[in-house]
Parts: C-alpha cells; sequence; structure tokens
C-alpha cells in the first residue's frame, strides 16, 4: 500500500486532518487501533470554541452540529455559595458551542466513509520506521496479517497514550510536563440540565463541573483523588457530592438528577512536546500535547494544529516549498502554550488540593472576586475561553 500522508489515530486530529487533506486532493489512509463502535461511544469533550465550529462549517462537516449544537453565551463561577455570570458573548463578541465529541467522531468518520478514502479500524501493532528518510513506512496487523504502508509523511493523531511519540528518539525533543494531585469523576446523566449554562464551582470539598450535552442530558465532574478507584463511588455518592459542592447559600437551585448512563475517572495533566515533528512524523493533538479539561481547549487544540499541517502540506505538496512545513511547529506551540497556561490558571483557580495551605486558599477567592468583579479580568478569562483567532485567521 502507497499513500501520501499516512495517519494514525481516528480521533479528532486525525479525522479532521484526513478531511481536510481530501479537499487539498492529497491522498491520505487512516489507521486506527479501536473499533468503529468503540470510537464512536467514547465520551469526552463537549465545549467547542466559535473558531473550531466556523472551520468545520466551511469544510462541510458542521451540518448535524449547527442543527443539534447548544450555543452558550456565558459561564457560571461559583464560589462560597453564590454565583456569577461571566457574559462571554458581551466581553468577548463570540459564544460557545456544546456538542458532544463523540457525535462529532461519528460525523467525521461518516464524512470520512462518504470520500471513499481508506479508514482501517482495529489495526494493532503499528511501528513507524524510516521516519529521518524520505520514504516513511507504517506497519500493522489487519486481520491477524502484516501490512505496510509507505507514505511521504506520517502524522501522528494517536492521542497521548499513542505510539507515534515513541518514535522519536532520546534527545531529539523536549517534553514539559506537570501532573495535578487530582483527577476529574465525570457522569453522564439522563436528568435535564438543572441550569442553562455551564457551572464551575469551587467548593472547600473540592471543585465541580456542570456541564450537559442536550436538554435531556447533564454531564457532570467532581474533583477527585488521582488514584480513586471508580469503586467507591456508588451513584448516591456522586449525587450527594455533586449536591453539596453546587448548592447555593441563597438556596432555590436544585440539582436534577436521573439515571447515570457513563461514569469515568481522568487523569489531569499538562504536557507539550517541543518540536511537535521528528524528520517526516509530525505530532498533533494529544500526541504532542495534553491540557487538563478545566479550561475546555483539548479537542479545540487538535483541530488548530490539524489547520496547521493541512497547510503546509498543500504548499509542500503542491510545489516542494518546505516553509510552512518547517514552521508547523513553531506556529502550533504558540497557541498551545496559550492554551496550556489559559488551563492551568483555570485549573489552579478551581481546584482544591488536599494539602493545600490557607494561604493558597485565600488567593484562589481572591483571584475568583477578581475575575467576577473586574470587566478586564472577566474579559481576559472570556476571550481566552471562547477562542483566539485560528493560526493564519485574523
Ligand atoms: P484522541 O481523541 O485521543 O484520538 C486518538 C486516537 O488514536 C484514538 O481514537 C485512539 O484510539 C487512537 N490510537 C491510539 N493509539 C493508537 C495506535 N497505536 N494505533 C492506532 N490508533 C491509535 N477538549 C475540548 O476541547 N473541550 C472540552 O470540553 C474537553 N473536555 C474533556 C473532558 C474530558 C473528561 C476529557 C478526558 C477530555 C476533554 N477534552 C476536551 C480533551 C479532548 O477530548 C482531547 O483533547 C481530544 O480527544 C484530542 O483529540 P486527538 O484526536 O488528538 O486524540
Ligand atoms: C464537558 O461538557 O464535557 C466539559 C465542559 C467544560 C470543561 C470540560 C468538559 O471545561
Amino acid at each position: 500500500m502507497r499513500t501520501q500522508v499516512g495517519i494514525v489515530g481516528a480521533g479528532p486530529a486525525g479525522l479532521v486532518l484526513a478531511h481536510l487533506l481530501h479537499r487539498q486532493g492529497i491522498d491520505s489512509v487512516v489507521l486506527e487501533r479501536q473499533s468503529r463502535e468503540h470510537v464512536e461511544r467514547r465520551v469526552r469533550a463537549g465545549v467547542l470554541e466559535h473558531g473550531t465550529v466556523d472551520l468545520l462549517t466551511e469544510v462541510g462537516l458542521a451540518d448535524r452540529l449547527l442543527r443539534e449544537r447548544m450555543v452558550h453565551h456565558g459561564l457560571e463561577l461559583l464560589f462560597e455559595g453564590e454565583a456569577y455570570r461571566i457574559p462571554l458573548r458581551e466581553l468577548s463578541g463570540q459564544d460557545i458551542t456544546i456538542y458532544g465529541q463523540h457525535e462529532l467522531v461519528k460525523d467525521l468518520i461518516a464524512a470520512r466513509i462518504a470520500t471513499g478514502e481508506p479508514l482501517l479500524f482495529a489495526v494493532d501493532d503499528v511501528v513507524l520506521a524510516g521516519l529521518d528518510g524520505v520514504t516513511p513506512t507504517i506497519s500493522f496487523t489487519e486481520d491477524g496479517a502484516r501490512r505496510e504502508l509507505h507514505c511521504d509523511i506520517v502524522a501522528g493523531c494517536d492521542g497521548f497514550h499513542g505510539i507515534s511519540r515513541d518514535h522519536v528518539p532520546d534527545g531529539a525533543a523536549t517534553y514539559y510536563e506537570r501532573e495535578y494531585p487530582f483527577a476529574w469523576l465525570g457522569i453522564l446523566a439522563q436528568a435535564r440540565p438543572s441550569s442553562e449554562e455551564l457551572i464551575y464551582a469551587y467548593h472547600d470539598r473540592g471543585f465541580a463541573l456542570h456541564s450537559m450535552r442536550s436538554p435531556e442530558i447533564t454531564r457532570l465532574y467532581l474533583q477527585v483523588r488521582p488514584d480513586e478507584p471508580l469503586a467507591e463511588w456508588p451513584d448516591e455518592r456522586i449525587w450527594s457530592e455533586l449536591r453539596s459542592r453546587l448548592a447555593r447559600r441563597a438556596g432555590g437551585w436544585t440539582l436534577s438528577d436521573g439515571p447515570i448512563l457513563e461514569k469515568g475517572i481522568t487523569a489531569m495533566r499538562s504536557f507539550v512536546m517541543d518540536p511537535m515533528r521528528y524528520g517526516r512524523l509530525f505530532l498533533a493533538g494529544d500526541a504532542a500535547h495534553i491540557v487538563p479539561p478545566t479550561g475546555a481547549k483539548g479537542l479545540n487544540l487538535a483541530v488548530a494544529d490539524v489547520l496547521v499541517l493541512a497547510g503546509a502540506l498543500d504548499a509542500w505538496f503542491r510545489s516542494g516549498n518546505s516553509a510552512l512545513l518547517d514552521a508547523y511547529s513553531q506556529t502550533c506551540l504558540r497557541r498551545v502554550w496559550r492554551v496550556q497556561h489559559f488551563s492551568w490558571w483555570m485549573t489552579s483557580m478551581l481546584h482544591r488540593a488536599a494539602d493545600a495551605d490557607p494561604f493558597t486558599h485565600q488567593l484562589q477567592l481572591s483571584q475568583l472576586r477578581y475575575v467576577t468583579s473586574s470587566r478586564a479580568a472577566a474579559t481576559s478569562l472570556a476571550e481566552n475561553y471562547v477562542g483566539l483567532p485560528l493560526p493564519g485567521r485574523g
């Protein structure tokens, strides 16, 4: 088998890249380790920046998204039992979109299949070779048989736990990392959202987040210990903890509950690889960087990376000009570090470490009071939250 771009991973990064390349007349093959059912059911992100939605719309990937999404003009910060609204639209001129990542992935898979180009699920033992030469290969097992794909370029879009990054030799990249002393327990519940907008809560017992997927489905998160066994969280304990952390001093607000459809624990970390490239291997999305989910940025950042990569590959395949490809990592990393800072800042402001000292707690409260009382501070939050302009677009 031969293709121009071999793409490892059919998450948002790999599938959006495949689509952009197809529109540019560049062939690709997408290789995914999991089954189609698995990736279409994996519940993850929910918040899309306006720039992500605009891009998906322009390239014909947003028909269902635009019909089914929920548009939010603001969000709430809740602390000391009081809720404060950050009017995103008023402050930044932009809104955010709520649309489940797995719904987007379903749309992206359908769009790929409609092009008739290859998207292989359930491939095993993916191994990259020849990355420092001009004809890299990807070998993998499909239905028990070993196959080899010859490419001009390999795109490592296989997420944080993928194999692409492992093919970068020691010393060829610098890794920046921070782990946090907490994790998120997330649930999806058959319950009407209890508020029209997202609520980010800072509480003595830890962070909580109220989000949603549709008028009938609520998405909720609780800060837990990183090593917390899910078995210690029966449904009743989750609801009771959510009720405590999301309570308002004035009363008059209740959390609607319902059957829990899905439950999971996610570790939180910040991670950046620099450069996001080794020879003919280009990394994009979570394969190259991870942000803690408090800023709702990971998927959006993955889309921003592949927009840059697709543009650079277009120039290179068309004219042999490698300037944009050579600048790929630097172009992406500017946005990555802005988003890293925002995600770290939101995380530090809203979480309560088990061993947090009273000084830190007072700093967090002070920051929350500032951001909810100063228009300048709230505007900064809003501008970052709705998303800075995509590279090359304003
Ligand atoms: P992934 O989605 O991880 O896709 C990688 C793909 O590669 C997967 O399908 C995987 O199966 C496949 N793969 C892995 N290894 C191999 C291999 N060896 N061979 C072949 N295929 C392989 N982001 C936001 O923007 N907004 C949010 O609101 C938000 N909320 C989040 C909430 C939670 C609880 C979590 C966990 C994440 C959240 N994120 C959010 C982050 C977002 O989900 C990720 O940043 C996004 O999935 C990154 O996309 P990706 O395509 O780079 O990687
Ligand atoms: C979600 O709806 O899953 C969600 C919302 C906001 C975040 C993270 C996740 O910051």
